[in-house]
């Protein structure tokens, strides 16, 4: 665990451009894709986070050769993918990891992975996973904290998620592209991650129809052809920018964004009065002069994603008003609430919803966070903030924003890294 904080001091109207880094969560989902076929991929765009590293160590361990071959560009080289097994040591790290899952049943027909605990925002299981390779003909036990699954021959089929799980419908899809016959997933999720993965598939070979609606039609094929593909830009790091643009007063321009993926948020925002322009690859939001308050409830997409709930929380809690914000993706999803409130912010929890009632300003503390994206919430309010704040617990924002104070410092916040 490192010791590294950073330390803020709010106030600071945010103004300038700042570049969309390459979206987490895809790089992840196209990281294991890489797998299902033998030759070299390459993946442009690539943001650096500890998440990319981690898979990038599990895969390592499958057999396969991960290198930067440029600042941004990862070739994944499959020739060697002879492993099947995701240890404890790593997955302990990323739950992620079993995102590896499908393609390891597709190419080895077996897989062992730990099995992913909890973590800090839910109870997180992964039984539509299991469901779904079971549907596909494989028989999966759990023993001793790992998931062993193996298969004889993968073959299509019909299978109903009980939830749009966007990592179940990733892994599911990774899993049928190589199956023999057509396999269809009903209530898929539709996030922009899902069609990425999609054109990456088809790309390499395979015919899946239909991602980004909630039926996804897959007909399987014999094997798969490597591919040179860039990562679709960050839609919560873009939303991270957009929240701080309206929460400071600021101008800021999110250059490399994409708009077609910010629906939910885009139109929150200008309830609340922010300004937000829309260009083909960027958006410019401008902050209320008075931020109004608005009703947010997270849900599968394209409704308001769950990991933005933090830090619109924040917004709210400065805002005009009281809102009300529903978490219905994760059950214990408020921990940045109590450490809110520490600087100032008044909010009252009733099961799955907060209420915040804002406050004329918040005020500098030290906090912390056991999240990634709570982490984020905590930046946020401390550039808002009078006086110092210090945000400890930096490795969870290292996991998912790159080079975040880097770029906040970009659009004149004051806000450095120390040991
Ligand atoms: N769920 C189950 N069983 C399953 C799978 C999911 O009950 O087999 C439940 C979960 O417990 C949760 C809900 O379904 O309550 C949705 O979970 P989902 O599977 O969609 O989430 P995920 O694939 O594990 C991804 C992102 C998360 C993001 C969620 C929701 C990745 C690597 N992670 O997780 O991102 O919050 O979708 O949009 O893609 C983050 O980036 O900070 C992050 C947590």
């Amino acid at each position: 665990m490192d010791s590294e904080k950073f330390i803020i001091s709010g106030g600071k109207r945010l103004e300038g451009s700042v570049e969309i880094s390459g979206a987490k969560n895809s790089a992840l989902s196209i990281m294991a894709a890489s797998l299902l076929t033998k030759d070299e991929c390459i993946l442009r765009n690539v943001p650096h986070l500890t998440d990319v590293e981690i898979m990038s160590a599990v895969i390592r361990k499958l057999g396969v050769k991960v290198e930067w071959i440029n600042n941004d560009t990862l070739c994944i080289d499959s020739d060697n993918f002879n492993n099947y097994e995701a240890p404890y040591e790593l997955v302990k790290k990323m739950r992620a990891s079993i995102l590896v899952m499908g393609p390891l049943l597709a190419r080895l027909k077996k897989a062992k992975i730990s099995l992913p605990g909890g973590c800090a925002i839910g109870a997180r299981p992964v039984d539509f996973h299991i469901k779904g390779f079971e549907a596909l003909g494989a028989k999966v036990e759990v023993e001793k904290g790992y998931i062993e699954a193996e298969i004889h021959k993968l073959k299509g089929n019909d299978i109903y998620l009980d939830f749009p799980s966007l990592g179940a419908t990733e892994n599911i899809m990774m899993a049928a592209v190589l199956a023999n016959g057509t396999s269809v997933l009903r209530n898929a999720a539709r996030e922009p991650e899902i069609v990425a993965l999609a054109e990456v598939l088809n790309q390499m070979g395979a015919d899946v129809q239909g991602a980004g609606t909630s039926a996804i039609t897959i007909n399987g094929v014999a094997s798969l052809k490597p591919v040179s593909v860039t990562i679709i830009p960050d839609r919560i790091e873009t939303g991270t920018f957009m929240v701080a643009a309206a929460l400071t007063g600021g101008n800021i321009t999110l250059v490399g964004a994409d708009p077609d993926h910010q629906g939910a948020l885009i139109d929150k925002l200008r309830l609340t009065g922010a300004k937000i322009t829309i260009a083909e690859k960027s958006l410019n939001v401008q902050g209320p002069d008075m931020i109004v308050s608005v009703d947010v409830k997270t849900q599968p997409y394209p409704g308001f994603p769950t990991d933005m709930q933090a830090q619109f929380m924040v917004l709210m809690s400065i805002a005009n008003g009281t809102s009300l914000i529903s978490e219905t993706i994760f059950e214990n999803r408020f921990i940045h609430v109590s450490e809110l409130k520490r600087m100032g912010a008044d909010i009252i929890i009733s099961g799955n919803t907060a209420m915040v009632k804002g406050v004329s300003t918040l005020s500098g503390a030290p906090v912390m966070a056991t999240d990634l994206r709570a982490s984020a919430s905590l930046i946020l309010a401390g550039l808002v903030a009078e006086g110092q704040t210090v945000v400890n617990r930096v490795y969870h924002l290292d996991r998912g924003y790159q080079a975040i104070e880097k770029k906040f410092a970009g659009l004149g916040a004051v806000i450095k890294r120390v040991k």
